[in-house]
């Protein structure tokens, strides 16, 4: 039976993967982490020393691009998923600064893109899925089912993201991360491969003034309307 694709594209820290997680959990559908992915491999690339002064050596990368195995374990009581690199759970890895402030640059790299684009087909042939990302209704899924694009106030979402940070324990400052997002949001939108476009029938989603729930229910009710 064909798989059920639920895409939601936006900007950095518009709240993405916290609505995608909830959607997938209450649908009980997997939820994939496009992002995550891309973190991944821009983990790999520090920890195999492609950056040397903060400037990525591409050819060293490429290199070893067949090195890299990427792969999610789901648990299927909770709906959850964690990130494996080569094995490894990385989901403790990939979400500070250091990662936040070289993965832009590594996803302008096509074949980067190609590598992880075909592992994120390939999921769908096995579960009904939601995904998040910046290409999922545009490029991975042009058929997706439902198409969700997601934007809030760079400032509000600075704010969100400083505070997810803070409880984190990472230090850090709210200009450091305004500007991380202002950077990830033009490198996101202007590169040549696969830019952050909203998909011509995605449905965009303004949370600069709603709460997770409200924005929650606004989603739940399209998915529904749809399935039912
Ligand atoms: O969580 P946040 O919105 O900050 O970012 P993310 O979803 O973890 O994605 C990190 C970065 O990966 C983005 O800023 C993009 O550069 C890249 N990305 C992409 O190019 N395509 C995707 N489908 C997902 C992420
Ligand atoms: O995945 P993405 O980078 O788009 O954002 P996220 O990591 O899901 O969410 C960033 C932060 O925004 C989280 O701390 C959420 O609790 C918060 N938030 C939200 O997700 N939705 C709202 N409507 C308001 C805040």
């Amino acid at each position: 039976m064909k798989k059920i694709v639920i895409a939601i594209d936006g900007h950095s820290s518009t709240g993405k993967s916290t609505v995608a997680k909830r959607l997938a959990e209450y649908l009980q559908f997997v939820y994939i982490d496009s992002g995550a992915m891309y973190r991944a491999v821009t983990f790999f690339a520090i920890q195999s020393h492609c950056f040397k002064n903060d400037k990525l050596n591409n050819t060293a990368l490429l290199e070893k691009l067949h090195d890299i195995d990427i792969d999610f374990q789901f648990n299927n009581k909770t709906q959850k998923s964690r990130i494996l690199l080569n094995g490894k759970n990385v989901e403790d890895n990939i979400r500070g600064m250091s990662v936040s402030e070289r993965v832009s640059q590594i996803a302008t790299i096509p074949e980067v893109r190609k590598k992880l684009v075909t592992l994120q087909r390939d999921m769908a042939h096995k579960h009904n899925i939601v995904m998040d990302g910046r290409d999922i209704g545009s490029v991975v899924f042009p058929e997706a089912d439902i198409k969700f694009f997601m934007t809030a106030s760079a400032e509000g979402r600075a704010k969100r993201r400083f505070e997810e940070l803070q409880q984190k324990g990472e230090t850090t400052s709210f200009n450091e991360v305004f500007e991380n997002i202002q950077n990830r949001d033009q490198i996101d939108t202007t590169r040549k491969h696969s830019p952050l476009i909203k998909a011509e029938n995605a449905i965009v989603i303004d949370n600069t003034n709603l709460s997770e729930d409200e924005q929650f229910k606004i989603m739940l009710k399209t998915v529904s309307d749809y399935l039912s």
